[in-house]
């Protein structure tokens, strides 16, 4: 009796072991400044955000080149899929394999899925984070072991959130692709980036895959400010990004049919997001149209400087925390709301 007693409270112990194990062992971030934990502080550019009053509210208040007064979605998603509280940079000397094991960011500010996009302030192409995520799949070969490596590889939560840029910072921005595409053609070409970025993920081993959707764009401060019908959300980017969203749930589907095993989604953030900036109080916000640094109007990198006196006091009361990107406080809701709508079925 006492034998089979004791066989099966090892059984019971060994199964809640297996059980309250993490089933994602690691995360792994690919995109532009919505996610960068700070690439590009090693890379010669100007979107950059490794000085104050960047980062005021991030543990002991450091400026790590995340665009936020704090940590942003993927660290609250990381944490919330029972990982580490943040993802580190992998081209961060202060990181190594042992750290980037559990949790790794590819992103750089500024980039896009075009090449274009990614040339204007110089930053990485998205092409090119996927060839340091080749670098790392060797590291981790030879620090896990291929068996173990393989389970990490293709166990792991993928996250790509990027795309904004690509609309904001080049096809308004400049007239070079708008001579080529019409707004919905390029919509296409862009689509048509990430099928191969998300073709040549799989190929490489992912399976767990959340594509992001693109943020009610024309509500960025930066876009209220520079609206020539007074500092209301810019409508027609609204519209560009609805469509956008539409074109990449498509594709999510078509994936999902086409890649044997792959189980891809849409992180789509639109409509929290404008949900927020509609009804701010019902989220503890006071201010949505300006940000909390500097004027709050343009400023973003280094005109979101430390000494400007208009910087707010307290991040918690502004959805936004500089002209482009949102404060702690509004990546934690946006977070919370996609891992319990979309990400919970992968944990
Ligand atoms: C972007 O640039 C890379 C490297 O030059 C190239 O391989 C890729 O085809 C380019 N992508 C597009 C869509 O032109
Ligand atoms: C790991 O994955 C690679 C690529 O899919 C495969 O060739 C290799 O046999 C795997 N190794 C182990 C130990 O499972």
């Amino acid at each position: 009796m006492a034998h089979i007693w004791i066989n099966s409270c090892l059984f019971l112990i060994h199964f809640l072991i297996v059980q309250g194990s993490a089933k994602i062992p690691a995360i792994i971030v690919f995109g532009d400044s919505s996610v960068d934990s700070g690439n590009n502080n090693q890379i010669p550019t100007v979107a950059r955000s490794n000085f104050e009053p960047y980062g005021r509210d991030f543990s002991g208040g450091q400026p790590t080149g995340r665009f936020s007064n704090g940590r942003i979605p993927t660290d609250f998603i990381s944490e919330a899929i029972g990982l580490r509280s943040i993802v580190p940079a992998y081209l961060d000397p202060k990181y190594n394999i042992a750290d980037f094991a559990v949790g790794v960011c590819f992103a750089s500010a500024g980039t896009g899925y075009d090449n274009a996009t990614s040339d204007v302030l110089g930053v990485i192409p998205l092409w090119k984070e996927l060839e340091y995520y080749k670098d790392y799949q060797k590291k981790l070969n030879a620090y896990l072991g291929e068996q173990k490596a393989n389970y990490t590889i293709s166990e792991a939560l993928y996250v790509m959130s990027l795309g904004t840029n690509d609309f904001l910072e080049n096809y308004y921005a400049f007239s070079e692709r708008r001579s080529q595409y019409t707004v919905d053609q390029y919509e296409d070409f862009l689509v048509g980036i990430a099928k191969n970025f998300i073709t040549n993920l799989y190929r490489l081993g992912a399976r767990k895959i959340s594509l992001g959707g693109l943020p009610p764009m024309g509500c960025m401060p930066l876009e209220r400010t520079t609206n020539i019908n007074g500092d209301r959300c810019v409508q027609s980017y609204n519209i560009v990004a609805i469509s956008f969203n539409t074109k990449l749930k498509d594709l999510v589907t078509d994936l999902n049919k086409q890649l044997p095993r792959i189980q891809l989604v849409l992180s789509n953030p639109y409509y929290i997001v404008l949900n927020i900036i509609r009804r701010p109080s019902l989220y503890g916000f006071e201010v949505t149209s300006v940000a909390c640094c500097a004027t709050g109007m343009f400023e973003m990198g280094y005109a979101c400087d430390r000494y400007n006196p208009f910087t707010c006091r307290d991040a918690n009361k502004y959805v936004f925390w500089d002209s482009f990107h949102p404060t702690e406080k509004t990546n934690r809701i946006i977070s919370n709301h996609v891992v319990k709508k979309v990400l919970n079925k992968f944990m």
